[in-house]
């Protein structure tokens, strides 16, 4: 059963749907919201179990799940279809929302994310972090900050540090734990873009560990014809939030390509 989503809206044209990372909320987006409302109908939900939405429920865990309760969201506010981002996590809901909501769809944005499903070791992570976070509760987090952020961040940019740190202290444990269960179980998508024949535009912050040029690379090849790719300087995992006029700047491009064509 799909949950209701807590979200943001702002703006008018096309629909541009911007699905958060893991273990963020839609606070992640704010600057790509403040910056494209005059451009689009900027649409930014929290998924279930993060920010203002209801935690996970009992659904088995799945992107899927996540999935179906953005285009619940969509058909409360009548958006027959839109483009959809996201960003790792967010970028897995937009595969799932591709397989099962097809034709809500018109173009995807996919940001710092992979289309391959984890392997075993991956798996065996996420199994470890979701304990983690159960019995020690955010602190158990923290360790993540270094993979999440680039080294330019790292170094220069305090503030963005400290903001992350409070998102990572402010998430729901139970539905961290869900959220990785559900992207363990997520599987591969380079045959859904492949056969979706549907515009795809890929960013990738020039500094991410977790998804690194080569997953943006073969992500990009997976559409037909392939996918442009937009390098964020000076940006790691969580590009839209490290550098975020660089993500403004590569999103107002692809909606501009999105008008033209
Ligand atoms: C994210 O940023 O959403 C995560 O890195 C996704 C993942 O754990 O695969």
């Amino acid at each position: 059963m799909s949950l209701e989503l807590a979200f943001d809206e702002a703006g008018t044209g096309i629909p541009l749907v911007l699905l958060h990372a893991f273990p963020l909320s839609r606070a992640m987006y704010a600057e790509q919201l403040a910056g494209l409302a005059n451009r689009a109908r900027m649409i930014v939900p929290d998924l279930r179990g993060f920010g203002d939405s209801p935690g996970p429920g009992d659904a088995d865990p799945s992107v899927d799940a996540m999935a179906d309760d953005v285009a619940a969201l969509l058909d409360r506010l009548a958006v027959r279809s839109c483009v959809v981002g996201g960003l790792s996590m967010g970028g897995y809901v937009a595969m799932a929302m591709l397989r099962r909501h097809r034709e809500r769809i018109t173009a995807l944005v996919l940001m710092d994310t992979k289309a391959s499903a984890d392997g075993d070791e991956a798996r065996t992570n996420r199994e470890r972090v979701a304990r983690a976070v159960m019995e020690q509760g955010s602190a158990a987090l923290h360790p993540m900050l270094d993979s999440l952020l680039g080294e330019t961040t790292r170094r220069e940019r305090p503030g963005t540090v400290d903001q992350v740190t409070e998102w990572l202290d402010a998430v729901r444990p139970d539905g961290v734990a869900w959220a990785q269960q559900a992207m363990a179980a997520r599987p591969a998508s380079f045959g859904t873009l492949r056969d979706s024949r549907l515009p795809g535009f890929v960013i990738v912050g020039e500094e991410d560990e977790l998804s690194p040029h080569e997953d943006a690379v073969a992500v990009a090849q997976a559409f037909v014809p392939p996918a442009p790719v937009y390098v964020i300087p000076g940006a790691g995992h969580l590009s839209a939030v490290e550098n975020p006029d660089g993500v403004t700047g590569a999103l107002r491009d692809v909606l501009r390509h999105l008008k033209m064509g």
